[in-house]
């Protein structure tokens, strides 16, 4: 990107009280839920035609009522969110997802066809399966769960590139940014939880089941083994750890509370479900309820929830590290910024412009909506009248203007001094109970000088970057 052109502009959708990365994430948590669900469950059929083959009867029995609901949740469930993925992300975060389209183009379209054979796959085992013989069906499910792993395959590439680009960043090298460092732990990770994950909804199908308690004993325990690949996890989860960012784990283990606990939530239900699992069912062949396994997928959906969360936060202040902040400001268009002014290009009018009783509050609402809204909001989620209103005057000042000091997975601030005043003035109006009171402009050139002075002393670049 030419550092001299003016930054892409899009459309800002806000989401009320909820910030614009807590909206993507609630649909994106469901999305890799259902998706990893859908995988798991493909493991865990071929697992049971398998041993249909070799004369297991239950299992043949079970593998029809099982697949009616991994049906439903995979293709219908997973390709709704799936495209209310897409419909979230070109609004949350339109240059990012540009510049995914823009490098992985052609894996996109891979991921594309492998789930095209997956559905496939899986259309005719419903449609056909009762008539095929053993070893046909076997296949076919196989290939049905070789295109599902295939297609998180690809997939992963590019979301474990976001955290970790790799060499990418230097040589724009596509292969680079596709195995990039996070590449096999999240992967490795990922199938272990797709395998227990389907693994725990099968346990509850069996709950369901007319059969005599013994026969659904037994199949607790042979369903149960699909959950062994979460001795792998604690390994991945490590490697995940030593392979991202110095600063990414630094707040993961203690720098940012908030990701500290969703950390220990994510290790700790996983650590429940899995001693749970591997004790109590695979070892001791212990009994299973539909209840328990309720409550255990329950568990694994905060899991996979705080997992994602953790997975997002540890990429700020990016949102492809290295490349774009979350504001969608790249690194080296913000010294340009600081000139001319974050929003002086901005051609979009304020939806709400009849509020602010003068241009500079009008001014500090255009300036929040360009660079804080994607991790804030004025008064709702993570709200900055909460955090900085009580604030004096010049900490608020000095604060924004080393907003990467302020705390480290902030971006640097991308304006000018008077856009820093803009924006402080707003919040300290936002922080006053009385909104339509008159609000005079701030136009103290003393202030101005002081808070270009803090500017300069940050200077344009992140917490953790080095200057180029
Ligand atoms: C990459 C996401 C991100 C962006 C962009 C961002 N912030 Fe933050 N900010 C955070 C997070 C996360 C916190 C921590 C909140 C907490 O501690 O509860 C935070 C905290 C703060 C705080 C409180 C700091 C403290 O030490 O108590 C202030 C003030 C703040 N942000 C202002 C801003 C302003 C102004 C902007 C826009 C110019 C901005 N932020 C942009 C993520 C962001």
């Amino acid at each position: 990107m030419d550092p001299s052109t003016s930054v892409p502009f899009y459309p800002v959708v806000e989401f009320g009280p909820a910030m614009r990365g807590l909206a993507i994430g609630a649909v994106g948590i469901v999305h890799v839920f259902l998706a990893q669900f859908a995988i798991g469950g493909g493991m865990l059929l071929t697992y049971l035609q398998w041993r249909a083959g070799r004369g297991d009867d239950l299992a043949r029995r079970f593998i029809g009522s099982f697949f009616k609901y991994l049906v439903l949740v995979s293709f219908v469930a997973g390709a709704l969110t799936g495209v209310a993925m897409w419909l979230m992300t070109i609004q949350v975060g339109p240059r990012t997802i540009g510049l995914m389209v823009d490098e992985f183009h052609w894996v996109w379209a891979t991921e594309w066809v492998c789930f095209f054979v997956e559905v496939v796959a899986g259309y005719t085992f419903l449609r056909v399966g009762d008539r095929l013989s053993d070893a046909l069906r076997l296949r076919l499910l196989a290939l049905y769960t070789g295109a599902a792993i295939a297609s998180l395959f690809w997939i992963n590439g590019i979301l474990a590139w976001q955290l970790t680009p790799g060499d990418w960043v230097r040589t724009h090298d596509l292969w680079a940014g596709f195995w990039n460092p996070s590449f096999w732990p999240s992967l490795g990770y990922r199938l272990a939880v797709a395998a227990t994950l389907a693994a725990l909804a099968a346990i509850l199908v069996v709950g369901t089941l007319e059969l005599p308690r013994a026969d659904r004993h037994r199949l607790v325990s042979v369903i149960a083994r699909l959950m062994l690949p979460m001795l792998a996890m604690p390994v991945f989860g490590l490697w995940f750890m030593a392979v991202i960012p110095d600063d990414s784990r630094r707040w993961l283990t203690g720098g940012s509370v908030a990701m500290s606990m969703f950390l220990g939530i994510a290790a700790g239900a996983t650590l429940l479900i899995g001693a749970y699992a591997l004790v109590g069912l695979v070892w001791k062949h212990l009994y299973a309820s539909g209840a328990t396994a309720a409550l255990l997928l329950a568990l694994a959906f905060a899991a996979t929830a705080a997992g994602e969360f953790v997975r997002e936060g540890a990429r700020k202040p990016y949102t492809v590290r290295g490349v774009l902040y979350s504001n969608a400001i790249a690194p080296d268009e913000v010294a340009r910024l600081r000139r001319v002014g974050s929003v002086a290009d901005d051609p979009y009018p304020l939806r709400d412009a009849a509020r602010y009783p003068n241009p500079q509050l009008a001014l500090g609402a255009r300036v929040y909506r360009a660079q804080c809204s994607a991790c804030h909001t004025l008064a709702g989620a993570n709200a900055l009248v909460e955090l900085m209103g009580g604030w004096g005057l010049e900490q608020q000042r000095l604060n924004v203007a080393q907003l990467q000091r302020t705390k480290g997975f902030m971006p640097p601030f991308a304006g000018t001094a008077a856009e820093v005043e803009a924006l402080v003035q707003l919040v300290r109006w936002e922080h006053g109970d009385a909104l339509e009171r008159a609000w005079p402009a701030s136009d103290d050139p003393a202030a101005l000088a002081r808070i270009q002075a803090w500017l300069d002393e940050a200077g344009p670049f992140a917490a953790g970057a080095v200057a180029p």
